[in-house]
């Protein structure tokens, strides 16, 4: 069945964020090693790009690496950044070809100095390009965002350049790493893990969450377009009532 022909284009998601998770359970299944499933995972986002690109998505953005992802054992993290070099290298030609533009949020100063040389490089030669704007969430973790957030407000209001009566949610909006995003539609997350892991917090108090029991290694187009028909079946209402939701559509 092709499932993008159920898509309604008029209903699609602007923004879709996702949590890559089960890359370790995918390899063990399969007897290796965690790494071999975070090889596997690469694929599984190029898929992903090129589906959500064909459908018109405007914003895609990726949980890669978290805060809390650190406390992994060295060699596991070590691999990992190196993987990210290698992906970031091969991946960048075929995204810029497409037009699409990488972004990255997080503690990009705790990278390793390659790494954020890579990332910079993508982010440069990618910076013009419109058709899809992929962020890749690296060292990110929505408290670690929101603590920081809130550390810019103050040294304003100390230096008086703010004062606490303009603090609004349009100026912690703009104090986040997502300041140039529109909230995500959609989240969707793999593993059958039923959890946020401290990703995003501020921006998805009205965000769709979707659960899929895939592994990310194997996440494809077809699973990307179900969470989208998912997502296009339910009715957003941000507080309102269901008759009201209908009025202000036909507006
Ligand atoms: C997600 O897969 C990738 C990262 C968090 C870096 P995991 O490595 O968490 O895989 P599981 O959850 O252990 O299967
Ligand atoms: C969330 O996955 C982080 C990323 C996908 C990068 P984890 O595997 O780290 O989350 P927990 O530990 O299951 O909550
Ligand atoms: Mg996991």
């Amino acid at each position: 069945m092709d499932l993008k022909q159920h898509i309604n284009e008029e209903k699609l998601p602007d923004h879709v964020a996702l949590i890559m998770d089960g890359n370790g359970r995918w390899a063990k299944q399969r007897g290796k090693e965690r790494i071999f499933g975070h090889e596997n995972g690469v694929e599984a986002v190029r898929d992903t790009v090129k589906a959500a690109a064909e459908i018109g998505v405007s914003y895609l953005t990726f949980f890669a690496f978290s805060t809390e992802n650190w406390c992994r054992p060295h060699l596991e993290v070590e691999t990992l950044m190196d993987l990210l070099v290698h992906a970031i290298g091969n991946e960048t030609p075929e995204l810029h070809k497409n037009g699409v533009r990488l972004q990255a949020i997080g503690d990009l100063e705790s990278l390793p100095e390659l790494c954020r040389e890579k990332l910079n490089e993508a982010m440069k030669l990618t910076e013009k390009n419109t058709k899809l704007i992929v962020t890749v969430a690296l060292s990110y973790s929505a408290r670690w965002e929101i603590v920081n957030a809130t550390r810019k407000i103050a040294e304003k209001i100390a230096n008086k350049t703010l004062s606490p009566d303009q603090i609004d949610e349009d100026l912690l909006h703009a104090a986040m790493e997502t300041a140039s995003l529109p909230d995500p539609d959609l989240l969707i997350r793999t593993s059958g893990e039923l959890r946020i892991s401290n990703f995003l917090l501020w921006q998805i108090a009205y965000t769709e969450l979707y659960f899929t029991p895939v592994y990310w290694p194997d996440f494809r187009r077809e699973h990307f377009y179900q969470a989208i028909i998912d997502y296009q079946r339910r009715e957003r209402r941000f507080g309102k009532l269901n008759k009201q939701v209908a009025v202000s559509k036909n507006l």
